[in-house]
């Protein structure tokens, strides 16, 4: 194989390998012009802030910050409404606090929005009685109805998804900015679920204590916590979708490097980090962080592969490496994955998805994970790494703000049997803001006793 260093980068420069997961667009030329257009629109986000959170995850690998990376599997067009991202924006900065108050140290936040509108599929097409049609890829490719004209990739979607991004982050950074002030007290949280979890007691506790931590803060400062510039917000998705990344990328001149202006941190998914893919070649070129997310399949030489050929410089915060290995597997796969980091040299982030490992079909047939094995994933993540002398650096879940059924367990204890209620994610199943909150929780709770194990 040539080696990917050897060849000159340009954002283009991904076209000239084989680009995994991409549609098929039947009209070359409307192709064009919709991604000429998106190249001269502005961007979605800047360098600068880029940066910023580039040195934030650099802190989080020397175990000075933690992120919490979450939102929606796939976001909507339909859900780009401004309910829907109060709620999602509010259940990430509430879990923010609760793990600030339990790991005492900055939480990063970095939402699964703005941007997350392409799905990586299993198969290119779908059949349905004796019909053929192409799979479903998010809205940014095409529409999720079983029709031809449906299913068709349509340019002008890359379009919509660049607007819809731009105005959820927009709003998101307003809410943010503007102080959003009933999110950090917790007399203003929804708390409905506490009084029926086994840790009840414990729970108000952490309730109680970040309610006096603000009261305090508040007190000395005399500030509202928001005005304190405090909460800050970064966007990532997947980096799918090439021809509309790439149309978003930029030379910053005053900076001397190139960036995808999309979004502030995208990451390569699991199903396209060939060593030789387009999507590595592109990422490479880039200067944002990128996150890897981390399966099963992969091995040590791949992954040795993939930190020398994007980090090349070990640069600090640049690779976050986002491990899913699920609760049956993470005990026999993460330590030869930290063994291999080890072996690289190279400094990383280490980040646990405790939710694409765990999916499972329900008995009525509906996609589901279950609570208790998100958290023991999210668990035995925090032990493996102490053990092996590495450490967790972050969570990433697939969340919303939203009162669904998706997931089960969690302290309202929800079955097989409830998730028809209110299951209505088209791709993976989601934590409600209950059950989000709820892990924050008990993340918060047991880095009180691995404290004490590690004094
Ligand atoms: C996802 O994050 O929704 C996803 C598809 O993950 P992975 O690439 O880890 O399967
Ligand atoms: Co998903």
């Amino acid at each position: 194989m040539r080696s990917p260093e050897c060849t000159a980068w340009h954002p283009a420069s991904w076209q000239g390998r084989p680009a995994q997961q991409q549609p098929t667009y039947e009209d070359p030329a409307a192709l064009a012009q919709v991604v000429a257009e998106l190249s001269r629109l502005p961007p979605i986000v800047v360098s600068w802030e880029i940066e910023a959170l580039r040195e934030r995850l650099a802190a989080a690998q020397r175990g000075q910050a933690f992120l919490l990376q979450g939102g929606d599997c796939a976001e909507t067009f339909a859900d780009c409404e401004s309910d829907s991202i109060a709620k999602k924006l509010k259940i990430l900065l509430q879990m923010s606090l609760v793990l600030l108050h339990g790991l005492k140290k900055p939480i990063v936040r970095v939402g699964r929005m703005a941007g997350q509108y392409a799905k990586p599929r299993s198969a290119e097409t779908e059949s349905r009685d004796g019909v053929t049609l192409p799979s479903f890829r998010g809205d940014l490719v095409n529409r999720p109805e079983f029709t031809a004209a449906a299913r068709r990739a349509d340019p002008q979607l890359l379009l919509r998804g660049y607007e819809r991004a731009a105005l959820t982050l927009n709003f998101a950074r307003a809410l943010v900015d503007g102080g959003f002030a009933d999110l950090h007290h917790p007399e203003y949280w929804d708390l409905g679920f506490v009084k029926h979890a086994p840790l009840k007691d414990a729970y108000q506790r952490i309730v109680q204590s970040i309610g006096d931590a603000l009261d305090f803060f508040e007190g000395i400062s005399g500030r509202r916590v928001h005005e304190a510039s405090l909460v800050d917000f970064y966007a990532s998705h997947e980096g799918l979708h090439l021809l509309y990344e790439q149309a978003q990328t930029r030379f910053i001149p005053r900076q001397d490097r190139w960036y995808n202006l999309s979004t502030h941190m995208p990451w390569i998914g699991m199903r396209t980090a060939k060593l030789d893919g387009a999507h590595v070649e592109f990422f490479r070129g880039i200067s944002n962080p990128i996150g890897i997310k981390i399966g099963a399949a992969m091995d040590a030489a791949w992954l040795q592969g993939l930190i020398g050929t994007l980090n090349p410089q070990d640069q600090p915060g640049r690779l976050t490496l986002i491990h899913r290995f699920g609760v049956r597997d993470i005990e026999s796969a993460l330590p030869k994955m930290i063994d291999a980091v080890r072996q690289s040299g190279q400094t990383v982030l280490w980040v646990c998805d405790p939710m694409h490992g765990n999916t499972e079909t329900s008995t009525a047939g509906l996609k589901t994970r279950r609570f208790e094995n998100i958290l023991k994933e999210v668990d035995l993540a925090f032990r493996i790494h102490a053990e092996h002398g590495s450490r967790l650096g972050g969570v990433h879940v697939e969340l919303t703000g939203d009162d669904v059924t998706e997931c089960t367990g969690g302290a309202r204890g929800l079955t097989d049997a409830d998730l028809q209620r209110a299951y209505r994610s088209t791709v993976d199943p989601r934590l409600n803001h209950e059950q989000a909150l709820e892990l924050a929780m008990l993340i918060a709770e047991r880095s009180q006793s691995r404290r004490l194990v590690h004094l």
